[in-house]
């Protein structure tokens, strides 16, 4: 494990409050941002310049964050208790009634049903919509809630329908928003047996800690929605050839953009990926055939560089970004004979969509509805096994459930450059 050097507890816990007496005020005014057609990049930075036009809070020197490389799991994990769950209380993160966010030392330990299993949390991934959620008001069933949608950890106890998995197994597991004791930002989940995965013994928990969401939806994405054959659980990917179909990838540095471009290489598709110019050598690095830089273009040159390379042979896109770049991905796919399009970061209502292109919804909320979804968790976890699927860079924040605030808070300035969130408990 990186070692993790942190500010005194004192001077964050001064910090944080600083922030907390803010943050009512400045949703506000994001909320006013969205409304008024801002991009969250705008909102994102006008929050973050008002933060520090007042000096009370530096994100970018408030963390000194690690950076992990490959780690493998056979490290010391928390013992796992065998007392009866039902008196037990245990820290959480919790959306408060007024929708900021409160640290419950005495929060009940969850209630494990039959078929369900307990795990104690040891990393948990951040995602964009942990804080899209309470900014904006959405997936939050009532207040108070607990929101974190993907985590790695030890099994603590199974119902008495489970036979897979034994306390003190490592785990990973990919939630659903509707259930509160699935919420991963607390001491103990509990999910259904059938989305608990084995964590593949090369990774670290951090590392197993990103396998639920964008690594997940990068998987169901394309196998479920996007029709491409699931990789061979064999040895060896299929190759590309100069007739192989293209896969568009709108945001190729995202996270879910970096393991989307490798899982479909593996099925000999050809991927072309959106990027800035800083994140363009982690496309390639991963195995795109062509990286649009965009930095400087207009959106026409973006379609015709595009179209240009693809010469009408994109089958499948997928928009990793937002609204506005949905429909300047359906010009650019507007060409080919016929496109399966996924807007992974929403597609405005009234969006043109062109005759030549399906579009797909992709609910991720059927890994858990759906058992026979679990498929698609075992061929992931045996094609990062196997190597032909590399984890992201991360970065890791240690202290656990209160500095989960804090990550969301640098994950929201968007400036991670392809990087992996990840807090380590
Ligand atoms: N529906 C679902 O279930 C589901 C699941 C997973 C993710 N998502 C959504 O998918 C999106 C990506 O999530 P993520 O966690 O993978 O993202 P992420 O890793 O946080 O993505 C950040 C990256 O986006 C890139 N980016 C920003 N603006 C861009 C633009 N105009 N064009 C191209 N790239 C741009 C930036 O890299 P550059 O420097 O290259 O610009 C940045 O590094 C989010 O909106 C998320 O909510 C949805």
């Amino acid at each position: 494990m990186a070692s993790i050097s942190y500010p005194a507890p004192q001077a964050q816990k001064s910090r944080r409050g600083r922030v907390r007496a803010h943050w009512k005020s400045l949703r506000a005014a994001l909320k006013c941002g969205s409304l008024c057609g801002l991009s969250n990049a705008d909102t994102i930075s006008a929050y973050s310049e008002d933060l520090e036009k007042r000096g009370s809070y530096d994100l970018r020197s408030s963390v000194v964050a690690s950076t992990v490389t490959a780690q493998g799991s056979d490290e010391k994990v928390p013992h796992a208790k065998s007392e009866t769950t039902e008196t037990r209380s245990q820290k959480a993160l919790v959306v408060t009634k007024t929708r900021d966010y409160a640290i419950e030392h005495a929060f009940p330990v969850p209630h494990v049903a039959d078929n369900e299993v307990m795990i104690r949390t040891v990393a948990v991934g951040l995602n964009p919509i942990d804080w899209k959620s309470v900014d904006y008001n959405f997936c939050l069933p009532e207040l108070p809630w607990i929101t974190g949608r993907e985590m790695s950890g030890v099994v603590e106890s199974v119902g008495k329908s489970v036979t897979t998995w034994q306390a003190g197994d490592k785990v990973w597991t990919s939630t659903y928003y509707r259930d509160r004791r699935a919420g991963c930002f607390q001491e103990f989940v509990v999910v259904p047996g059938h989305t608990v995965n084995r964590m593949p013994e090369e990774l670290s928990f951090e590392q197993a800690a990103c396998l639920g969401v964008a690594a997940l939806t990068a998987s169901m994405t394309l196998w479920r929605w996007l029709g491409v054959p699931m990789a061979s659980a064999g040895d060896e990917a299929i190759s590309q050839n100069e007739n192989s179909a293209w896969l568009l990838i709108w945001g190729g540095s995202t996270v879910t953009g970096q393991f989307a471009t490798q899982l479909a290489i593996q099925s000999g598709i050809k991927v072309i990926t959106v990027n800035s110019q800083r994140t363009s050598e982690i496309s390639y690095r991963l195995g795109a055939s062509h990286v649009v830089v965009r930095d400087g273009k207009s959106e026409e040159e973006l379609v015709e560089e595009i179209c240009r390379i693809t010469d009408g042979r994109i089958t499948r896109a997928i928009d990793l970004v937002g609204i506005k770049t949905a429909s300047v991905a359906l010009k650019a796919i507007s060409t080919s004979p016929s496109v399966v399009f996924a807007p992974l970061a929403m597609m405005a209502k009234d969006t043109l969509v062109p005759d030549n292109v399906r579009v797909e919804t992709v609910e991720m909320k059927q890994y858990v509805l759906d058992s026979t979804c679990e498929v698609y968790a075992e061929r992931l976890n045996n094609l990062i096994g196997q190597g032909r699927v590399a984890m992201p860079e991360i970065t890791v924040i240690a202290g656990g459930l209160q500095e989960v605030v804090q990550g969301l808070d640098i994950l929201k300035r968007g400036d991670m450059g392809g990087k992996k969130m990840v807090v380590r408990f």
